[in-house]
């Protein structure tokens, strides 16, 4: 039998066959003098895919959470205090690296369905009149919960108290699917991974610096060494790079830029709109509701679904997989049991999204959770055709 699988996590995505064959090829020598033929053009795309102009896009052989190391071990030392806030499985994840690398760091608690607590963060730079907070962290797309938070809004807090302090921004499964701009938000390192939107295997790190990071990795007393910005980008402004680049994927990258560019970024963020729009249409005609708690909140890369009270989203994601070999999205520590997501992130169509949201109503309905058969497929057909 055809044993097709189906994938709609969150990341990874779905690998376009363009992409796909770009990785395909033999290896190569990475010193070679036609090396920077590929590096150079691929910083330039990668730039316009970060909307930099004055920041770098640096590319290290890693996931997203080497991104988040890098952010904060070449930009601070040791004991520098971080203001942040809890609102979801990753950015405690980032709240906890922060800690186990000895920095104080000051937690705003936020709400699991909500995205950064704007306000809170003004109040706390307002608070810190002799400058003590050297970094800002904020998860711009939480994926567990399904919710994207307004970083230009954080930017203008942040300027309204005139506070000097590094923004963070983890894009991890916003940048290349969602509006992300860097240099207009004032985001001082920028994390990315390549599972996501960028639609290639995991295995980068991509982190965009802007000129403020890079000066501050100066003073930056953190042990690093892989994963050091100057001499990552002393080596790239050559061509090359400082050890053995990922370079099959740094195929793929430009392959990814390449389909990315072309489609345009705003008709790039436009479909992802259209497709999690869509699902949660769907989400809607089952009579379910998402985690995301407001509409202004809901995030156009994944929709977490909450299930009836009493019922367990593991039963649904399980019966997803091994019934009709469509894998989702668990639901992460806080929202364990209670959420299932469905990714709509990257090389996805309607008619992928389509199939995806059939093969939930199923599993939900294997789940022993009641919704009408087609109701939220029909839901979603409707839509899709209405915004063709
Ligand atoms: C928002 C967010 N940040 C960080 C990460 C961690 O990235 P990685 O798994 O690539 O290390 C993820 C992974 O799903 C994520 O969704």
């Amino acid at each position: 039998m055809l044993a097709r699988k189906h994938l709609f996590t969150p990341g990874p995505t779905n690998m376009p066959e363009e992409i796909r064959r770009a990785c395909d090829r033999p290896l190569e020598d990475h010193r070679a003098p036609d090396f920077p033929a590929l590096v150079e053009p691929l910083f330039k795309d990668l730039k316009k895919v970060f909307c930099t102009q004055t920041g770098e896009v640096l590319v290290f052989a890693g996931s997203g959470t080497l991104g988040w190391e890098a952010a904060l071990t070449n930009t601070l030392s040791p004991g520098d205090k971080i203001l942040t806030a809890s609102y979801g499985h990753f950015s405690d994840l980032w709240i906890a690296m922060c800690r186990d690398f000895g920095f104080e760091v000051e937690v705003i608690e936020g709400v699991w369905g909500e995205g950064a607590p704007v306000d809170d963060y003004a109040a706390h730079l307002a608070a810190d009149k002799n400058h003590e907070i050297k970094a800002i962290l904020a998860c711009h797309n939480e994926t567990a919960t399904g919710v994207t938070s307004d970083i230009g809004a954080l930017r203008k807090a942040i300027d309204g108290t005139g506070h000097p302090a590094l923004l963070m921004v983890d894009g991890v499964s916003s940048i290349a699917s969602l509006e992300f701009r860097m240099d207009d938000w004032g985001v001082d390192v920028a994390v990315c991974g390549s599972q996501k939107g960028f639609m290639l295997p995991t295995g980068l790190a991509i982190v965009g610096v802007s000129q403020k990071a890079l000066a501050a990795a100066d003073g930056a007393r953190c042990g690093r060494n892989f994963a050091d910005f100057k001499s990552m980008l002393k080596s790239n402004q050559t061509g090359y790079f400082p050890y053995t680049p990922a370079v099959t994927l740094l195929h793929g990258l430009k392959e990814s830029c390449r389909l990315l560019l072309e489609e345009g970024l705003e008709n790039v963020h436009a479909r992802h709109h259209r497709l999690g729009e869509g699902v949660r249409q769907a989400v809607n005609a089952w009579g379910l509701t998402t985690c995301a708690k407001e509409r202004r909140w809901n995030s156009d890369t994944v929709t977490a679904i909450v299930v009836p009270e009493g019922a367990d989203s593991g039963a649904v994601i399980k019966a997803a997989y091994e019934n009709y070999h469509l894998s989702l999205g668990g639901g992460l520590s806080k929202v364990a049991g209670k959420v299932f997501r469905i990714g709509h992130m990257g090389a996805v169509d309607d008619i992928m999204m389509l199939s995806a949201l059939a093969g939930v109503e199923m599993a939900l309905a294997d789940a022993g959770i009641t919704v009408e058969l087609g109701s939220g497929v029909a839901a979603a057909q409707a839509y899709y055709r209405e915004t063709r």
